[in-house]
């Protein structure tokens, strides 16, 4: 049996998900994968955290997160609490660092930035689904990952839970991408849903965020930033080709009024806010972010409310599409999982 010590930096809808799944998966990692995980660290910037060698009763978890701080976890022996996030991810019996804070492409991604290179240069592996440190940083990253020999996991960042990098670097492995195009942002495709049955865009956006959908700040989500990054780590996953947001035409959905979405629906058609990226002839890689038209008859235009979905176009087997969840607790949590899955393979 393999046991994996795991620190959980961050603690939200993510990190209670993963509890929860990593609770009812228990019985089937040990018999499937012959894998035990052992939750021994939580640490969050303001709601405490809790450490512990001999591992954290997941249910007790549960609970205090429920209360709303780590401080109403239960006192048992050799347990430390108030250690800062810095400093348990270093510590020795710690194997790998999950970390889920919340995603900004502002200030150098930090600080999960820093949680990742301390992380790595601590001689631990990382799984995240923290999209700011990978798609600002990623040749680096892996780079400091495979000096250190250890593994940087980051299937969440794209599509939540539902393994879209996995299939390009896998299951497609062999076959030439020279295009992709997808509905990578969860909470924008579920706006656009709700608008289309007349629900106003502030509501549809309200809602959006008591689904665990949208980023703390979901300017991210509606202005097409968080879709932005999620392209630049798909560009360098598929196309081998570093991007900055810079390089990516982007445009979000917020000058979109009920009147085009009407409009769009009277004609047949549908907007989506579509990430792109396109090889040309010559090698180079042209990336947009921007609302678009699609007739009904496009894989992409059925793909409604908070699902994503992604369409890659290979030289062997033509266009490929992998629907599925892209955000929400639960299915990031997955993501996290089958992370440590592959890792557990990988040593
Ligand atoms: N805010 C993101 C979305 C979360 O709506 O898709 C998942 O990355």
């Amino acid at each position: 049996m393999k046991t994996l010590n795991l620190a959980l930096i961050g603690f939200g809808a993510v990190g209670r998900g993963f509890v929860d799944l990593l609770q009812a998966r228990h019985a089937y990692l040990e018999t499937q994968h012959n894998l035990r995980l052992n939750l021994i660290g939580v640490a969050t910037a303001r709601r405490g955290s809790l450490f512990r060698l001999d591992g954290l009763t997941l249910d007790a978890l549960s609970q205090a997160a429920e209360s709303g701080h780590l401080n109403n976890y239960p006192t048992q022996p050799r347990l430390i609490r108030g250690l800062e996030p810095l400093t348990m991810l270093t510590r020795p019996g710690v194997d790998v660092v999950i970390e889920i804070t919340p995603t900004t492409y502002e200030n150098n991604a930090e600080p999960a930035m820093g949680h990742i290179r301390a992380a790595l240069a601590a001689g631990k592996h990382v799984i995240t689904a923290n999209k700011g440190p990978i798609a600002l940083a990623y040749p680096d990253l892996m780079a400091q990952a495979a000096h250190r020999d250890v593994f940087l996991g980051f299937e969440g960042t794209v599509m939540g839970g539902t393994p879209v990098l996995r299939l390009a670097r896998k299951g497609l492995a062999g076959c030439h991408i020279s295009e992709l195009r997808g509905i990578v942002n969860g909470t924008t495709n579920f706006i656009l849903t709700e608008m289309e049955s007349g629900k106003p865009y502030a509501d549809a956006l309200r809602e959006a965020q008591a689904r665990g959908y949208a980023e703390a700040d979901p300017t991210n989500d509606v202005e097409g930033f968080d879709a932005a990054g999620k392209l630049i780590i798909l560009a360098h996953i598929i196309f081998g080709k570093a991007l900055s947001m810079a390089d990516i035409d982007r445009e979000g959905i917020t000058k979109l009024t009920p009147e085009d979405i009407q409009s769009a629906q009277a004609n047949g058609e549908r907007w989506k806010l579509i990430a792109r990226a396109a090889l040309s002839a010559d090698g180079q890689l042209s990336a947009s972010v921007r609302p678009t038209r699609l007739p009904l008859s496009d894989p992409l235009a059925g793909v409604g409310g908070g699902v994503n979905a992604i369409t890659y176009q290979t030289d062997l087997i033509g266009a490929v599409t992998l629907t599925g969840a892209g955000a929400g607790g639960k299915a990031t949590a997955y993501a996290l999982l089958s992370d440590l899955i592959e890792l557990a393979e990988w040593l």
